[in-house]
């Protein structure tokens, strides 16, 4: 299978994907998950090596209700404690292994999840309902997670940084790992997201206790258990399955805690910051990426095909279920009116099914209370904006949590109070006059992780990017899929701390730094 790869064309190491337009790729690919069909997982909390016994729930596929893809259980309060103290007593070995032994472990995780390529995009399609393309890409920023982080160890956790001083003396400063991280992650990249957080807290010398969304156990758990059949050492990565709040409670209020990552939504980062500030102990870092009302500003100089193709992957790419996602399209006046026809002709043509075949566009969402989230959310556009476009009903399948795109009008973006998130998009016309204002909608926002423009006018692409306040910006291309190391990513305001996951100062947030200073 590995001639089967398409080797990246760009001279960087990202790994190398599938094409399923070619047949041979596509024919591999789904020999192997058709064969993994029936398969059924186990997961739970890992502590020291061990999963969980108990009381076992199952988990059907959000794509189709009957089909189940596995059982997991709770981690209890007695392993939250201990995985606490486990992961305490083994983080100073791990810290005093050195950056080199630990950048050689983690590049063994990414070729241990690139051994496992196939059965990884198998069980995300299943359990997250993720397409296969979303399954591919997702395994590759994994894989790209560990090795762009172990090289950046190798940058910044080989050897001290010597400093200038007075004669006779030695100055130095060095990164060390802080302890205990917590890395808590959604369930929309189960397997991307949730590797790359471990591995940044991992090789920058600290002990991991992985918290998964509560949709994404199974994924969670095959990647544990790869990891540390890799060489993780299972007293250093732990992994705790279950209800973020009850195991938020009693995790981060644990004073030995050095640090937490945490991947999710506003609300939830903010709870976890008032969790953090109570704690006894130590003031610990606080990492959050967060949600995004995502706009892209198209003015009348855009090619309209182009920016239709890019307005429909922005939106509605893995059911809208990215943070990077389209969310509120302004369109200038003289050209709204073709772009939305042809925004409806394109959306007609997307197919919703099961993520597992090849000919599916969309995948479901991810459980009830997504879809019906989404549900009220147009109820409240029919009464508050104008729906311009909604998904035949007739062509939304039945077996699990579809739904299907639709787009509405509205004024500004200010009638958006929050991130909805999920395939609707938003679109605002306005006037060339009024580009100010639409700079001012989306910073009023107070989000600032992703901004799409279409121009082919440079000097309004480049005041948009100086006068909005947001993480990533892209020019004349759709506004998802981040590639580690090519564009760094993570957002600001009500969008996240930073740092850029997959950028050059990203593992260094992790480590705690000490000067060295001897009058030899
Ligand atoms: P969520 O906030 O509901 O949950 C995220 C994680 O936090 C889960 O593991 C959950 O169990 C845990 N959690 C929930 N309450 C907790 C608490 N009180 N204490 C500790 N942990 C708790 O988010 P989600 O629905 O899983 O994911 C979707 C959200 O994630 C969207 O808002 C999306 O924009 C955001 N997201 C952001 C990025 C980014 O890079 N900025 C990437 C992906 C997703
Ligand atoms: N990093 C992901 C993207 O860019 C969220 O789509």
């Amino acid at each position: 299978p590995e001639q089967l790869y398409v080797q990246s064309e760009m001279p960087r190491a990202n790994a190398p994907g599938f094409n399923l337009e070619h047949i041979e790729h596509s024919n591999w690919l789904l020999a192997k998950t058709d064969a993994l069909v029936d398969k059924q997982y186990e997961g739970g909390a890992i502590v020291n090596g061990e999963l969980s016994t108990g009381e076992r729930t199952q988990l059907q596929s959000p794509a189709n209700l009957e089909i189940t893809v596995g059982e997991f259980t709770e981690a209890t309060e007695e392993q939250i404690d201990r995985a606490i103290s486990a992961a305490c007593m083994a983080q100073p070995a791990w810290n005093a292994l050195g950056g080199e032994r630990r950048a050689l472990i983690l590049e063994k995780v990414g070729e241990a999840l690139e051994n496992n390529y196939a059965e990884l995009i198998s069980l995300i399609s299943r359990e997250a309902g993720r397409t296969l393309n979303d399954g591919i890409s997702e395994v590759r920023e994994a894989i790209d997670f560990c090795h762009y982080y172990a090289a950046s160890a190798r940058q910044h956790f080989i050897a001290p940084m010597p400093l200038t001083g007075p004669t006779g003396e030695v100055n130095e400063i060095s990164l060390h790992g802080r302890g205990v991280f917590v890395c808590i992650s959604p369930w929309n990249f189960p397997l991307a997201i949730f590797v790359g957080q471990i591995a940044a807290a991992l090789v920058a010398g600290n002990s991991v206790i992985a918290k998964p969304a509560e949709q994404t156990p199974l994924v969670a758990t095959l990647a544990i258990q790869l990891m540390h059949n890799a060489g993780v050492p299972t007293d250093i990565l732990h992994l705790l399955v279950g209800d973020g709040a009850r195991i938020g409670k009693r995790l981060l209020s644990d004073p030995r805690i050095g640090g937490v990552a945490f991947t999710g939504s506003t609300e939830t980062a903010r709870i976890i910051n008032r969790q953090l500030a109570e704690k006894p102990g130590p003031i610990v870092p606080f990492i959050a990426e967060t949600g995004g009302l995502n706009a892209m500003i198209a003015c009348s100089s855009a090619l309209p095909e182009q920016l239709v193709d890019d307005v429909i992957t922005s939106a509605f790419l893995s059911a809208g279920q990215r943070c990077s996602a389209l969310r509120v399209l302004f369109l200038q006046h003289d050209i709204a009116d073709r772009v939305i026809e042809l925004l409806k002709g394109a959306c007609d043509e997307l197919a919703l099914g099961e993520p597992w075949n090849l000919a599916t566009d969309m995948g479901p969402v991810i459980d009830q209370d997504a879809r019906a989230m989404l549900v009220a959310h147009m109820e409240k556009m029919q009464a508050d904006a104008k729906v311009l476009y909604r998904y035949p009903e007739q062509k939304v399948p039945t077996t699990g949590h579809f739904f299907g795109p639709q787009i509405v009008e509205l004024n500004s973006l200010a009638q958006l109070e929050r991130e909805v998130f999920g395939p609707i998009l938003h679109i605002v016309r306005y006037k060339t006059k009024d580009l100010d204002s639409v700079i001012n909608q989306i910073n009023a926002s107070g989000y600032g992780l992703t901004l799409g423009v279409h121009t082919r006018i440079e000097s309004m692409a480049k005041r948009v990017f100086r006068d909005a306040r947001v993480g990533n910006t892209y020019i004349n291309r759709n506004m998802v899929g981040a590639v580690v190391g090519v564009n760094p990513f993570g957002g600001q305001g009500l969008s996240g701390t930073g740092p850029k996951a997959g950028g050059p100062l990203y593992v260094r947030r992790f480590a705690t730094e000490k000067t060295f200073t001897n009058n030899v």
